[in-house]
């Protein structure tokens, strides 16, 4: 068996085999992460990225199509990255929250410069994606004096106590109790959407949800402007506006979850919001905020965390500031390098090539998505739209053979998601047209 990592320090321990490394993990890790792997039977380790790139124990390179849960934005091992955060790293590893130091302060600056102008916004930081989803909640909460806050059906914003109240997929729903006072309005799906497509029919059911489910008055609503691990779900044009406009007329405040959309990844736009003319409150961010770091936040209007600071609110590693170096990285190489535009780029050259590969392949329901994140929905009938979970699941493993990783997430288990770094070529997306091509002629 060969040796992970053999000789390289930086790597997985020489003595280590596969298999003792398998069984460790299983041994040492809790069972409730057994379900996280993609490839459960057969896991991939990693040692190494290297930009849009990973590396296996056998040096075997992937194209990362998943960019690490979206969180590699700019690519891994990023040059800007390394510098902002190894040189802040020598500085000083963490400054707590109860102290000031340049890198949180100058990257709310930062962050806040890209925002609309004609809203005073501020930012708060905190440690994860469903952390700032909490902390939305709850300002949104301070801030209206009202309880109830909506959701979408089939969102995901973390599984947290707070968080997990807002998640719609019933596989993450069913262990433990979830925070009360969530509704979920049906989402406008426009493949396979109970209403069909279209946004009034819609609308007018988020009406009738908060006059039937609430007491009128709520504290707000939460969207995401595709929905990511929902199997890539794009809110179609005017219903994030029309939600809005809704939500603002029962008094509440209205949240725009970017954890997966933001920082340029749709291409056209650099925030999600931005393509529906939709005004958000407060916008939730993460993933690919700190390109690997660990870093989330809420910026909101000013209003609102003023509401909030009548509440003590503490957070140890917040102000980490080699994680906000990084997340100085984010904003600075996406336009330095002109990461938007190449992720519209390939995005559009993506999307190109499997609607001919749809043409070719029934098992391609849906393509959809923007910029660097779009789904591939696979199914057995293109009428009833019946799940093709196995065959893409074969195919998964066909496109991982050919050096491509996908995952294949959504509630029903059918979506494949292409989200990786932005900075990927065409090259790149030739070859993993002409990888998906040959999985799905393969059967
Ligand atoms: C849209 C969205 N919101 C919130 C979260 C929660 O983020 P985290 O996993 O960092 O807690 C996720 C995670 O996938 C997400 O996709």
């Amino acid at each position: 068996m060969q040796s992970i990592g053999a000789g390289d320090p930086g790597k997985q321990p020489a003595s280590s085999t596969r298999q003792s490394l398998i069984d460790a993990r299983h041994r040492f890790l809790s069972p409730s992460l057994g379900t996280a792997s993609i490839y459960p039977d057969n896991p991939l380790i990693l040692t190494h990225g290297q930009g849009q790139y990973v590396f296996d124990e056998n040096n075997k390179r992937y194209l990362d199509c998943t960019a690490q849960n979206l969180c590699i934005s700019l690519g891994a091992a990023h040059p800007v990255t390394m510098r902002m955060a190894g040189e802040q790293m020598h500085r000083i590893q963490h400054t707590t929250t109860l102290f000031f130091n340049e890198q949180p302060i100058r990257y709310a600056e930062e962050l806040v410069a890209r925002l609309p102008a004609d809203v005073d916004w501020v930012v708060q930081l905190v440690n994860s994606g469903a952390e700032a989803i909490d902390l939305a909640y709850m300002m949104a909460r301070a801030h209206t004096g009202h309880l109830e806050m909506v959701a979408l059906r089939n969102a995901y914003h973390g599984l947290q106590f707070g968080a997990g109240g807002s998640t719609s997929f019933s596989g993450n729903r069913w262990i433990s109790p979830s925070t009360q006072g969530f509704v979920h309005a049906i989402h406008p799906d426009q493949y396979k959407g109970v209403f069909g497509p279209g946004v009034t029919p819609y609308l007018d059911e988020l009406k009738r949800l908060i006059a039937a489910s609430t007491c009128g008055r709520i504290a707000g609503m939460i969207i995401e402007p595709i929905q990511g691990s929902g199997g890539v779900v794009p809110m179609p044009a005017g219903y994030m506006k029309g939600a809005f406009e809704i939500v603002r007329a029962a008094g509440g405040v209205c949240i725009s979850d970017e954890v997966q959309t933001a920082f340029g990844r749709l291409g056209s736009h650099y925030w999600g919001f931005e393509a529906h003319e939709a005004s958000p409150d407060i916008i939730v961010l993460g993933k690919g905020m700190g390109n690997g770091f660990t870093i989330a936040g809420v910026v909101c209007r000013r209003e609102i965390a003023e509401s909030f600071a009548k509440m003590r609110w503490f957070n140890t590693y917040a102000h980490n500031p080699m994680a906000a170096a990084a997340a100085r990285s984010v904003l600075k190489v996406v336009e330095d390098e002109g990461l938007q535009a190449n992720a519209q780029a390939c995005g559009d050259r993506l999307l190109v090539g499997l609607a001919a590969l749809k043409a070719r392949h029934d098992l391609i329901g849906d393509v959809r998505g923007s910029g660097l994140m779009l789904g591939i929905e696979v199914v057995r009938n293109r009428t009833t739209k019946e799940p093709a979970v196995e065959e893409g699941s074969r195919i998964q493993a066909r496109l991982r053979e050919s050096g491509f990783i996908m995952v294949k997430g959504s509630p029903t288990r059918n979506t494949f998601r292409i989200n990786p770094s932005l900075c990927i070529t065409f090259e790149d997306v030739d070859g993993l047209l002409d990888a998906f091509d040959r999985a799905l002629a393969a059967g």
